[in-house]
C-alpha cells in the first residue's frame, strides 16, 4: 500500500463545538509523523475548487477553545454529481494531496464514502455534528457541547415557566435523531420529549401534560425534536394542536435553533476530538482505509463508513422510561 505522505483535512455540513479541537489533533499529529498537511476551505466546494493552504503547528494554535470551524463549512450540492468529484480528485492529484481527512455528520461522510470507492481515495471520517446520528460511535463531536447549551437555555425557561404557570413547547435540532431532545429533558427535569423516534400522539401528549399540571404541577415543559424535511411536527405543530384542544392552557413556543450549535466546546469534546484526530492519523498509518473513527464503551473503534452512514443509530429505548418515569 503506498505510503501516506500528504494529507487534506476538511470540515463539511453544520459546524459543532470541537471541530477545532479535532483539525488541531488531525494538524499535529500528522505532523509528528512527518505527513504534510493541507487545510481545505469550506468543505467540498474548496475541494472542487483547490482552496488549500498548507498547515504548520501554528496555523492551528490557539484553535481548541474556539467554537465553529477555523476551515469554513459548507453543504455542495456540486459535490453530489459525478463531475464534482471528478474536479475535486483532480484538486487533490495537483496538489499531491494523498488522503483525505473529512470532518462531518451523515450527509458529509456519506459524499466522503461515494468519493473513496469512485476514486479509490483513502478516506477517513471523523463524526462531528451536534446530531449525534452516526451509527458504531456513542458520542459525536459537538453533541455533548449543544446538550449543555440546551439545558442551560432550558434551565431558564423553566424560570418563566414556573412563574407564569405555563407550558412550553422547546424546540431542538435533530430532524431525524432525537438525542438532543430526549436527553436535554431527563437533563433539565422537563416533563416529556416529542422525538422521530418515538412519535408521541399528540393527544396523550395533552391529556399527559393536563393530568401533571392538574396533579401536582403549574408549568410544563416539553422538548421537542424539530420538524422533519418533509415540515412534519415541530414545537408550533404541537402548540397549536394543544392551544386548541386545551385552551385553558397558557402555551408558548421557544425555538433554540442556531444557537445550539455555537459557543466553547465542553472538556468532553475537546478531549473527544483530540483523541479522533490523534486516531485518525493512527488508522491511515495502521493502512486503515475509508472508515469512520468512532468511540465505544470508551475505546476508540474503527467503523467501516459504508456502516457509519447507512444504518440508523438507535436511541436507547431505556431513556424514554426513564424521562416518562421522573416527570411525575
Ligand atoms: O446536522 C446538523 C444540523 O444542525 C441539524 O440538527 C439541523 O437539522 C441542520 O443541521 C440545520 O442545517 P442548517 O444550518 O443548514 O439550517
Amino acid at each position: 500500500m503506498a505510503k501516506i505522505n500528504s494529507i487534506g483535512i476538511l470540515t463539511s455540513g453544520g459546524d459543532a463545538p470541537g471541530m477545532n479541537a479535532c483539525i488541531r489533533a488531525v494538524t499535529r499529529t500528522a505532523i509528528c509523523n512527518g505527513m504534510k498537511v493541507f487545510g481545505i476551505y469550506r468543505g467540498f466546494e474548496g475541494l472542487m475548487s483547490g482552496e488549500f493552504k498548507e498547515f504548520t503547528t501554528e496555523s492551528v494554535s490557539n484553535t481548541i477553545q474556539r467554537g465553529g470551524t477555523i476551515l469554513k463549512t459548507a453543504r455542495s450540492d456540486a459535490f453530489r454529481t459525478p463531475e464534482g468529484r471528478k474536479k475535486a480528485y483532480e484538486q487533490m492529484k495537483a496538489a499531491g494531496i494523498d488522503a483525505l481527512i473529512v470532518i462531518g455528520g451523515n450527509g458529509s461522510l456519506s459524499g466522503a464514502q461515494i468519493f473513496a470507492s469512485e476514486w479509490d481515495v483513502p478516506v477517513i471520517g471523523l463524526p462531528g455534528t451536534i446530531d449525534n446520528d452516526l451509527y458504531g460511535t456513542d458520542s459525536t463531536i459537538g453533541y455533548d457541547t449543544a446538550l449543555n447549551t440546551i439545558v442551560e437555555c432550558v434551565d431558564k425557561i423553566r424560570d418563566t415557566a414556573t412563574s407564569h404557570e405555563r407550558i412550553f413547547f422547546v424546540e431542538v435540532m435533530g430532524r431525524d435523531a432525537g438525542f438532543l431532545a430526549q436527553n436535554s429533558a431527563i437533563a433539565s427535569g422537563a416533563e416529556a420529549a416529542i422525538i422521530p423516534e418515538d412519535l408521541t400522539d399528540v393527544d396523550q401528549l395533552a391529556q399527559f401534560i393536563e393530568h401533571g399540571i392538574r396533579k401536582s404541577k403549574n408549568s410544563s415543559i416539553v422538548l421537542v425534536s424539530e420538524a422533519k424535511k418533509d415540515g412534519l411536527g415541530g414545537a408550533m405543530y404541537y402548540a397549536e394542536r394543544v392551544k386548541k384542544e386545551y385552551p385553558e392552557f397558557n402555551v408558548r413556543v421557544t425555538i433554540l435553533g442556531h444557537l445550539q450549535r455555537g459557543g466553547r466546546p465542553s472538556a468532553y469534546d475537546r478531549i473527544l476530538a483530540s483523541r479522533m484526530g490523534y486516531a485518525a492519523i493512527e488508522a491511515l498509518n495502521e493502512g486503515q482505509r475509508n472508515i469512520m473513527i468512532g468511540i465505544a464503551n470508551d475505546k476508540i473503534v474503527y467503523v467501516p463508513l459504508t456502516r457509519a452512514i447507512k444504518q440508523n443509530k438507535p436511541i436507547d429505548k431505556e431513556l424514554i422510561n426513564v424521562l416518562s418515569d421522573l416527570s411525575i
